[in-house]
């Protein structure tokens, strides 16, 4: 298999869609590649396309607040995006271009080998868990895919237009918590 540097090389040079002709930087994924939790986000806005990092715009600053809820930061997850490069004014990835983007994520999780994946909105949890999925109705619930556990939560981005979504967020954070105690091996500390 491919070494992680060399795939995130050429992931860096990827023309595989029209995203390339707008995009900024391409948005790999930030963290820990040993991580035993990997997060899925939808693709890179603005400013994520301005630093090459995923989620540091507003929708990050929460993201991170989530995750320090239950003792998780970016090292010890992994954090990539189902497209890489920023969709034109925030619109949703086409399916094209998700069809385009998915092999390089497949790649990095086939690496990663995590024990959990955590998809974080609707896209991401249409893509990797099930092209049914109704994020009001079934996140926080648990899937499972050749023994990798999944679950989706609310996007953050959408947890900040509309705040009373946020206490069911915070029950499946705490479900996430269990399931990491549960069947993760590595301390982080
Ligand atoms: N939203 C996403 O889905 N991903 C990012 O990287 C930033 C915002």
């Amino acid at each position: 298999m491919e070494s992680w540097e060399k795939l995130r090389e050429s992931c860096l040079n990827c023309n595989r869609c029209a995203l390339h002709e707008t995009r900024n930087n391409v948005v790999f994924g930030v963290g820990n590649p040993e991580a035993e939790v990997m997060l899925i986000g939808e693709g890179p806005g603005e400013q994520e396309d301005l630093t090459g990092e995923p989620f540091v715009g507003r929708a990050g600053k929460l993201l991170d607040d989530m995750l320090s809820i239950i003792d998780l930061d970016r090292t010890n997850v992994y954090i990539a995006n189902i497209v890489k490069c920023r969709p034109p004014k925030n619109r949703d990835p086409l399916n094209t271009e998700q069809d385009a983007c998915i092999g390089w994520l497949r790649k990095q999780t086939a690496l990663i080998r995590p024990k959990i994946i955590v998809c974080l909105g609707r896209i991401a949890a249409m893509r990797i868990i099930t092209p049914d999925f109704k994020i009001s109705s079934d996140h926080g619930s648990w899937y499972e895919s050749n023994g990798v556990k999944m679950m989706a939560i609310y996007h953050p981005a959408a947890l900040l237009r509309d705040p009373r979504r946020r206490p069911e967020t915070f029950l499946d954070l705490k479900e996430l918590e269990s399931m990491i105690k549960k069947i993760c091996t590595k301390t982080y500390t």
